[in-house]
Protein backbone atom coordinates (compact mmCIF):
# COMPACT_ATOMS: atom_id res chain seq x y z
CA UNK A 1 0.00 0.00 0.00
CA UNK A 2 1.26 3.55 -0.73
CA UNK A 3 1.10 6.50 1.62
CA UNK A 4 -2.76 7.17 3.43
CA UNK A 5 -3.37 10.74 3.71
CA UNK A 6 -6.73 10.54 4.55
CA UNK A 7 -9.78 8.23 6.09
CA UNK A 8 -13.16 8.24 4.92
CA UNK A 9 -15.31 7.37 7.14
CA UNK A 10 -19.48 5.67 6.54
CA UNK A 11 -21.80 6.84 9.40
CA UNK A 12 -24.61 4.80 10.16
CA UNK A 13 -22.84 1.35 11.56
CA UNK A 14 -19.60 2.33 10.88
CA UNK A 15 -19.12 5.69 13.84
CA UNK A 16 -22.82 5.43 15.91
CA UNK A 17 -25.45 2.24 15.32
CA UNK A 18 -28.55 4.06 14.28
CA UNK A 19 -29.70 1.14 12.76
CA UNK A 20 -32.12 0.33 15.64
CA UNK A 21 -34.15 3.78 15.43
CA UNK A 22 -34.44 3.36 11.31
CA UNK A 23 -35.99 -0.31 12.08
CA UNK A 24 -38.12 1.28 14.99
CA UNK A 25 -39.25 4.14 12.84
CA UNK A 26 -39.78 2.03 9.46
CA UNK A 27 -41.71 -1.00 11.83
CA UNK A 28 -44.03 1.69 12.92
CA UNK A 29 -44.82 3.01 9.37
CA UNK A 30 -45.30 -0.65 7.97
CA UNK A 31 -47.34 -1.62 11.31
CA UNK A 32 -49.60 1.92 9.92
CA UNK A 33 -49.65 0.31 6.57
CA UNK A 34 -50.71 -2.81 7.93
CA UNK A 35 -47.84 -5.46 7.73
CA UNK A 36 -44.76 -6.52 10.11
CA UNK A 37 -41.11 -5.33 9.31
CA UNK A 38 -38.68 -7.28 11.03
CA UNK A 39 -35.03 -6.54 12.40
CA UNK A 40 -33.90 -8.98 9.38
CA UNK A 41 -36.45 -7.17 6.62
CA UNK A 42 -34.14 -4.04 8.39
CA UNK A 43 -30.37 -5.35 7.42
CA UNK A 44 -31.56 -4.91 3.74
CA UNK A 45 -31.66 -1.06 4.36
CA UNK A 46 -28.26 -0.93 5.57
CA UNK A 47 -26.63 1.64 3.62
CA UNK A 48 -29.71 1.95 1.21
CA UNK A 49 -31.00 5.72 0.64
CA UNK A 50 -34.10 6.91 2.37
CA UNK A 51 -36.39 6.10 -0.72
CA UNK A 52 -34.70 3.34 -1.90
CA UNK A 53 -35.41 1.85 1.90
CA UNK A 54 -38.88 2.64 1.27
CA UNK A 55 -39.29 0.84 -1.89
CA UNK A 56 -37.81 -2.35 -0.16
CA UNK A 57 -40.23 -1.75 2.49
CA UNK A 58 -43.31 -1.49 0.47
CA UNK A 59 -42.18 -4.57 -1.76
CA UNK A 60 -42.23 -6.68 1.92
CA UNK A 61 -45.53 -5.59 2.62
CA UNK A 62 -46.95 -5.81 -1.60
CA UNK A 63 -48.13 -2.18 -1.08
CA UNK A 64 -47.84 0.01 -4.10
CA UNK A 65 -48.35 4.17 -3.89
CA UNK A 66 -48.19 6.84 -5.94
CA UNK A 67 -44.77 8.73 -5.80
CA UNK A 68 -46.15 12.24 -3.94
CA UNK A 69 -47.57 9.55 -1.02
CA UNK A 70 -44.40 7.72 -1.43
CA UNK A 71 -42.76 11.52 -0.17
CA UNK A 72 -44.84 11.99 2.12
CA UNK A 73 -44.64 8.64 4.29
CA UNK A 74 -40.79 8.80 3.85
CA UNK A 75 -41.08 12.47 5.54
CA UNK A 76 -43.29 10.97 7.95
CA UNK A 77 -40.73 8.17 8.99
CA UNK A 78 -38.08 10.70 9.07
CA UNK A 79 -39.69 13.14 11.65
CA UNK A 80 -39.59 9.82 13.71
CA UNK A 81 -36.37 8.66 13.15
CA UNK A 82 -35.21 12.61 13.75
CA UNK A 83 -36.83 12.20 17.49
CA UNK A 84 -34.50 9.38 18.04
CA UNK A 85 -31.63 11.21 17.13
CA UNK A 86 -32.02 14.21 18.68
CA UNK A 87 -31.51 12.12 21.97
CA UNK A 88 -28.60 10.56 21.16
CA UNK A 89 -25.17 11.42 23.20
CA UNK A 90 -21.44 11.23 22.82
CA UNK A 91 -21.87 7.90 24.84
CA UNK A 92 -22.75 5.63 21.18
CA UNK A 93 -20.06 6.75 19.44
CA UNK A 94 -18.94 2.96 19.21
CA UNK A 95 -16.04 1.98 21.38
CA UNK A 96 -13.08 2.48 19.96
CA UNK A 97 -13.78 5.25 17.32
CA UNK A 98 -12.68 8.05 19.04
CA UNK A 99 -9.32 6.48 20.46
CA UNK A 100 -8.79 5.43 16.39
CA UNK A 101 -9.96 9.95 15.15
CA UNK A 102 -7.28 10.51 17.92
CA UNK A 103 -4.58 8.67 16.53
CA UNK A 104 -5.40 10.36 12.85
CA UNK A 105 -5.46 13.77 14.05
CA UNK A 106 -1.38 13.15 16.04
CA UNK A 107 -0.21 11.56 12.67
CA UNK A 108 -1.87 14.15 10.56
CA UNK A 109 -4.08 11.84 8.31
CA UNK A 110 -7.38 13.72 7.35
CA UNK A 111 -10.72 12.60 8.15
CA UNK A 112 -13.88 12.62 6.08
CA UNK A 113 -17.60 11.56 6.40
CA UNK A 114 -18.66 10.00 3.00
CA UNK A 115 -22.60 8.99 4.17
CA UNK A 116 -25.91 8.79 2.54
CA UNK A 117 -27.60 9.89 5.27
CA UNK A 118 -29.52 13.34 5.04
CA UNK A 119 -29.48 13.21 8.32
CA UNK A 120 -25.70 13.16 9.57
CA UNK A 121 -24.60 16.67 10.42
CA UNK A 122 -27.35 16.19 13.26
CA UNK A 123 -25.62 13.47 13.98
CA UNK A 124 -22.51 14.40 14.46
CA UNK A 125 -23.49 17.70 16.27
CA UNK A 126 -25.47 15.52 18.69
CA UNK A 127 -22.28 13.07 19.02
CA UNK A 128 -20.13 16.10 19.53
CA UNK A 129 -17.80 14.68 16.81
CA UNK A 130 -17.69 17.42 14.20
CA UNK A 131 -14.83 19.02 15.40
CA UNK A 132 -13.14 16.08 13.65
CA UNK A 133 -13.80 16.14 10.58
CA UNK A 134 -11.57 18.05 7.73
CA UNK A 135 -14.82 17.69 5.37
CA UNK A 136 -18.38 16.13 5.71
CA UNK A 137 -20.28 14.93 2.38
CA UNK A 138 -23.45 13.09 3.29
CA UNK A 139 -26.43 12.77 1.29
CA UNK A 140 -27.88 16.02 1.18
CA UNK A 141 -24.55 16.77 -1.37
CA UNK A 142 -24.92 13.68 -3.96
CA UNK A 143 -27.24 12.64 -6.67
CA UNK A 144 -25.89 9.16 -6.88
CA UNK A 145 -25.99 6.66 -4.77
CA UNK A 146 -23.63 3.87 -3.34
CA UNK A 147 -21.72 1.90 -5.19
CA UNK A 148 -21.73 5.19 -6.76
CA UNK A 149 -18.64 6.29 -5.51
CA UNK A 150 -19.65 10.13 -5.81
CA UNK A 151 -19.79 10.16 -1.88
CA UNK A 152 -16.02 9.52 -1.42
CA UNK A 153 -14.47 11.30 -4.40
CA UNK A 154 -16.43 14.43 -3.56
CA UNK A 155 -14.58 13.61 -0.03
CA UNK A 156 -11.21 13.28 -1.51
CA UNK A 157 -12.09 16.20 -3.78
CA UNK A 158 -12.78 18.30 -0.87
CA UNK A 159 -9.83 17.34 0.99
CA UNK A 160 -7.19 17.84 -1.91
CA UNK A 161 -6.25 14.28 -1.97
CA UNK A 162 -5.87 11.85 -4.77
CA UNK A 163 -8.25 8.60 -4.15
CA UNK A 164 -5.11 6.20 -4.18
CA UNK A 165 -4.49 7.99 -0.64
CA UNK A 166 -7.58 7.30 0.86
CA UNK A 167 -8.52 4.36 3.31
CA UNK A 168 -12.59 4.19 3.36
CA UNK A 169 -14.55 2.49 6.56
CA UNK A 170 -17.62 0.55 5.50
CA UNK A 171 -20.00 -1.43 7.06
CA UNK A 172 -22.53 -2.08 3.64
CA UNK A 173 -21.66 -4.10 0.95
CA UNK A 174 -22.53 -1.12 -1.59
CA UNK A 175 -19.96 1.34 0.25
CA UNK A 176 -17.05 -1.29 0.09
CA UNK A 177 -18.08 -1.10 -3.74
CA UNK A 178 -18.70 2.31 -3.82
CA UNK A 179 -14.82 2.22 -2.08
CA UNK A 180 -13.18 0.09 -5.25
CA UNK A 181 -15.24 1.86 -7.47
CA UNK A 182 -13.27 5.20 -6.62
CA UNK A 183 -10.06 3.46 -6.64
CA UNK A 184 -9.80 3.42 -2.82
CA UNK A 185 -8.45 1.29 -0.15
CA UNK A 186 -11.37 -0.16 2.34
CA UNK A 187 -11.47 -1.74 5.57
CA UNK A 188 -14.54 -3.32 5.97
CA UNK A 189 -16.46 -2.76 9.63
CA UNK A 190 -18.26 -6.31 10.28
CA UNK A 191 -18.73 -10.02 8.66
CA UNK A 192 -16.34 -11.06 6.00
CA UNK A 193 -19.11 -12.88 4.55
CA UNK A 194 -20.61 -10.12 3.68
CA UNK A 195 -17.81 -7.31 3.17
CA UNK A 196 -15.18 -10.00 1.65
CA UNK A 197 -14.25 -7.42 -1.15
CA UNK A 198 -12.79 -4.96 1.41
CA UNK A 199 -8.81 -5.01 1.81
CA UNK A 200 -9.17 -6.00 5.37
CA UNK A 201 -12.36 -6.42 7.47
CA UNK A 202 -12.16 -5.96 11.51
CA UNK A 203 -15.26 -6.61 13.57
CA UNK A 204 -15.13 -2.92 14.85
CA UNK A 205 -12.81 0.05 16.44
CA UNK A 206 -11.52 -1.57 19.39
CA UNK A 207 -7.55 -1.94 19.45
CA UNK A 208 -7.61 -0.84 15.76
CA UNK A 209 -4.75 1.36 14.50
CA UNK A 210 -3.44 2.52 11.14
CA UNK A 211 -0.51 -0.10 11.55
CA UNK A 212 -2.56 -3.02 10.52
CA UNK A 213 -3.22 -1.10 7.37
CA UNK A 214 -0.45 -2.70 5.55
CA UNK A 215 -2.63 -4.17 2.37
C1 LIG B 1 -27.40 5.23 5.46
C2 LIG B 1 -28.09 4.17 6.30
O1 LIG B 1 -26.22 5.62 6.07
O2 LIG B 1 -28.26 6.36 5.32
C3 LIG B 1 -29.43 3.81 5.68
O3 LIG B 1 -27.27 3.02 6.38
C4 LIG B 1 -30.28 5.06 5.51
O4 LIG B 1 -30.08 2.86 6.49
C5 LIG B 1 -29.51 6.09 4.68
O5 LIG B 1 -31.50 4.73 4.85
C6 LIG B 1 -30.28 7.41 4.51
O6 LIG B 1 -30.43 7.99 5.78
P1 LIG B 1 -31.35 9.23 6.12
O7 LIG B 1 -30.89 9.64 7.49
O8 LIG B 1 -31.07 10.29 5.10
O9 LIG B 1 -32.76 8.76 6.07
MG1 LIG C 1 -23.29 2.24 6.97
Amino acid sequence: MGKISACIFDLDGVVVDTAKYHYIAWKSLANELGFDFTEEDNERLKGVSRMRSLDILLEIGGVELDEQTKLELADKKNKNYVEYILKMTPDEILPGVKDFFNELKAKEIKIALGSASKNAMTILNQLELTDYFDAVVDGTHVSNAKPDPEVFLKGAELLGVSPSECVVFEDAEAGVEAAINGNMNCVGIGSPDVLGKANIVVPGFVGFSMTQLNF
